[in-house]
């Protein structure tokens, strides 16, 4: 995967007259398009009640479309500030399954320096599906996001 060609597309976009919605929706095209193994690619975006609330998402619909600070594998990412890389998520005692054929699991936050806006959330069927280059190149699509969330909290801040 190409996280800077994928930035590239989105900055298109987003010249073109985009807006925040349709760039997140296009991120989590592209980014579930560019590697086979990801079976559910989607954004979980922070909001000030401290909830984690789903957004668009490509793959099986899920139960989990609320999930708090601290909860599975994405609230957890929150709670400790770090990108989750899940192996085997059968290994784990707080797992949210979203599909029972999901076998590993990438959250990487969307995030400015300490703020958090967000998470891209990626499920494969296959064990072991991310590597650190994989994590490295979601990142970049990530800080793009972040970018974006920064310039809509400005826009409605001088509303
Ligand atoms: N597995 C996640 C829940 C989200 S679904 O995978 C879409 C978790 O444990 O937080």
């Amino acid at each position: 995967m190409n996280g800077d060609a994928i930035c590239a597309q989105l900055k298109e976009s987003m010249r073109n007259g985009a807006r925040f919605n349709a760039l997140l929706e296009e991120a989590v095209k592209l980014v579930h398009e560019s590697v086979d193994r990801f079976h559910w690619t989607g954004i979980y975006e922070l909001f000030p009640d401290g909830m984690l609330r789903l957004g668009p998402f490509i793959g099986a619909p899920t139960d989990h479309v609320f999930i708090g600070v601290g909860e599975g594998v994405c609230g957890t990412a929150v709670k400790e500030e770090k990108n989750q890389n899940i192996p085997d998520v059968t290994k784990l005692t707080n797992y949210l399954a979203c599909s029972t054929e999901t076998r590993s699991e990438l959250v990487v936050l969307i995030r400015s320096g300490k703020v958090i806006h967000g998470q891209i959330d990626i499920d494969s069927h296959e064990v072991a599906a991310f590597d650190g280059n994989i994590e490295a190149e979601v990142e970049k699509v990530a800080d793009y996001l972040a970018f974006h969330y920064d310039a809509r909290a400005a826009q409605r801040s001088a509303a």
